[in-house]
């Protein structure tokens, strides 16, 4: 296969908003990101991926596009945007951005026009969206025409008074979906799409990719999820923009597809897709959820991690793409918790789990997504109180577990285990009031642990987590990872991660205890051979004893 730029990507998640604020108003902005290149620089990214940046009411924070055109004015000006791809690239660091297809803002002047029946242009905009009439029931009353469920709770359908109609909306109310049946609107779109790789964009992180296409019989279904995820037909609209747009312009593109199967896997982004190059997926982000929580049920409940499962997910995508395509590395993004505190031990452990994960995953061939504040083991929230919340998912979500039955205090848990505000929290560069993110008080709170957790402080310490990222992602480098050979051992232990790699010049073993109790492991009969070359411990030796956490790495010359 011809070598792309990206087949040696290290890309790092910055969230806008939460990044650095660099005009003092307590929100993340462009300026903000230009300003920490050399920091991105130094750890060793080579690509940058940004979430929205669009201008937005910033009801889902910019996932609720309301002009693709714009930059927010929270962010700076399409010419800030100009400045920072010139500057990253000036750098040698690519700029991806997100590409919300699936919906815009209710605000956007195509639903504007869409709902209002006396507005110039609602004829052309109505169809841009999914309209549907109300179900009369038995009793002559009107109701929603389907019961399928939101992804952020409550139903799919709100109701238009001027057109007596419901539209479609699979997120918050505030983002009606739109419709990939209108080649109008598809046009507009990829004219859009081709507005922002002029501007320099090298590549795209499509939002929501799998959700494009809808069941239009509109059975009834509660959830209904398989009635808008996942349809046949959403790959054809992926493969018109890869033919037209992502294609000819050798964009790296990085689909969104929860829950894929293993062919939908190669059909997004095998080697001769026409769709996408890599694909985020998530099967191993949930592993640890307990299916007998009724009160905050689903991705709310936190039991047990079921390690075998996340081994087994690794081993399992990594397969599926070797030599068809390349594998996505990620502990999460935006929408989990902090990977400290939901696989590792954000307490009495910090320093060592967080160093444990990184050992775990920055080792496996494919293509690393390291999400910004991971590199200094940010960690969830502190929040004592409700409204410390953010998040549109949170507020929905939390009236939900009210009504199963939960207490207070219960919803309350299950937010700060699991709400998406855990991962969005200001990015700690110092022990300043606001971490030396902002000078103000942000637009979300500042994890108080930024006293003891953050970039100054670790860039300092030569062991520090941050400076365990420089040395793992400087070795991805020099030892052509996203191409080793990784075999998994003793894939079922419940406590262990334990993977041989091939890499290009050396092998390595890496052993890990993902657990808070010491355990004892079998080393293998060849660990002669090797030497320690990396351990997050003081002790040296080869004892077959792990502490909690504890993780090394031994190496052989090849
Ligand atoms: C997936 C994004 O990652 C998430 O943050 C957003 O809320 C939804 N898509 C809707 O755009």
């Amino acid at each position: 296969m011809e070598k792309k730029w990206w087949h040696d990507a290290i890309i790092y998640q910055v969230y806008l908003r939460s990044f650095n604020d660099s005009n003092h108003d307590g929100i993340g902005d462009l300026q903000g990101v230009i300003d920490r290149l050399d920091y991105l620089e130094r750890l060793g990214v080579n690509a940058i991926w940004i979430s929205p940046h669009y201008d937005s009411p910033m009801d889902d924070n910019g996932y609720d596009v309301r002009d693709f055109f714009k930059v927010s004015e929270d962010y700076g000006t399409v010419d800030d945007f100009k400045r920072l791809v010139k500057a990253a690239h000036a750098r040698g660091i690519k700029v991806l951005t997100d590409l919300v297809l699936n919906h815009t803002s209710d605000e956007h002047p195509w639903f504007q026009a869409a709902k209002d029946p006396t507005h110039k242009d609602h004829k052309r905009y109505k169809d841009y969206y999914i309209w549907h009439d109300g179900q009369i029931k038995a009793d002559g009353t009107k109701t929603l025409p389907t019961q399928w469920v939101s992804w952020f709770g409550g139903p799919v359908w709100q109701y238009v008074a001027a057109l007596d109609q419901y539209y479609l909306h699979i997120f918050s109310k505030k983002m009606p979906d739109l419709n990939w049946r209108n080649q109008n609107m598809k046009n507009d779109m990829k004219a859009m799409i081709q507005w922002w790789v002029e501007i320099g964009v090298d590549g795209f992180r499509v939002d929501a990719s799998n959700h494009l296409e809808k069941n239009w019989d509109f059975p009834d279904a509660k959830p209904g999820y398989e009635h808008f995820s996942s349809l046949p037909k959403h790959h054809e609209y992926l493969q018109e923009l890869g033919r037209e747009i992502f294609k000819p312009n050798d964009l790296l593109i990085i689909g969104e597809a929860g829950g894929a199967s293993k062919a939908e896997a190669l059909q997004y982004a095998g080697h001769d897709s026409e769709e996408f190059d890599l694909l985020i997926q998530f099967e191993h982000c949930w592993a640890d959820s307990d299916d007998n929580n009724v009160l905050t049920p689903g991705k709310w409940a936190k039991g047990m991690i079921d390690l075998p499962k996340i081994k087994h997910s690794f081993a399992k995508w990594i397969e599926v793409f070797d030599k068809k395509g390349y594998h996505t590395l990620y502990w999460h993004n935006h929408d989990q918790p902090r990977i400290v505190s939901h696989y590792g031990h954000d307490q009495t452990y910090h320093e060592k789990s967080a160093k444990m994960l990184a050992y775990t995953l920055y080792l496996l061939p494919g293509i690393p997504i390291v999400y910004y504040g991971e590199e200094i083991g940010m960690t969830n929230v502190d929040y004592t109180e409700l409204d410390q919340f953010r998040d549109v998912e949170v507020f929905t979500e939390y009236k939900n577990f009210i009504a199963n039955g939960a207490s207070h205090n219960m919803a309350l848990k299950a937010l700060k285990d699991r709400s998406r505000d855990n991962a969005r929290t200001p990015m700690q560069w110092d022990d300043d009031a606001y971490g030396g993110f902002s000078t103000v008080q942000p637009w979300i709170d500042v994890n108080q642990n930024k006293a003891w957790i953050n970039v100054k402080q670790q860039e300092h310490q030569t062991d520090s987590i941050l400076n365990t990222y420089k040395t793992l992602l400087s070795l991805r480098k020099e030892e052509d990872i996203p191409n080793a050979q990784v075999r998994f051992i003793d894939i079922d232990n419940p406590r262990t991660f334990f993977v041989h790699i091939k890499a290009k010049h050396h092998a390595y073993y890496v052993l890990a205890n993902f657990k808070s109790e010491t355990i004892s492991v079998a080393l293998p009969t060849d660990i002669k051979d090797y030497t320690l070359f990396l351990s997050n411990t003081e002790q040296l030796s080869k004892t077959e004893h792990f502490g909690a956490y504890e993780a090394r790495i031994y190496r052989k010359k090849n």
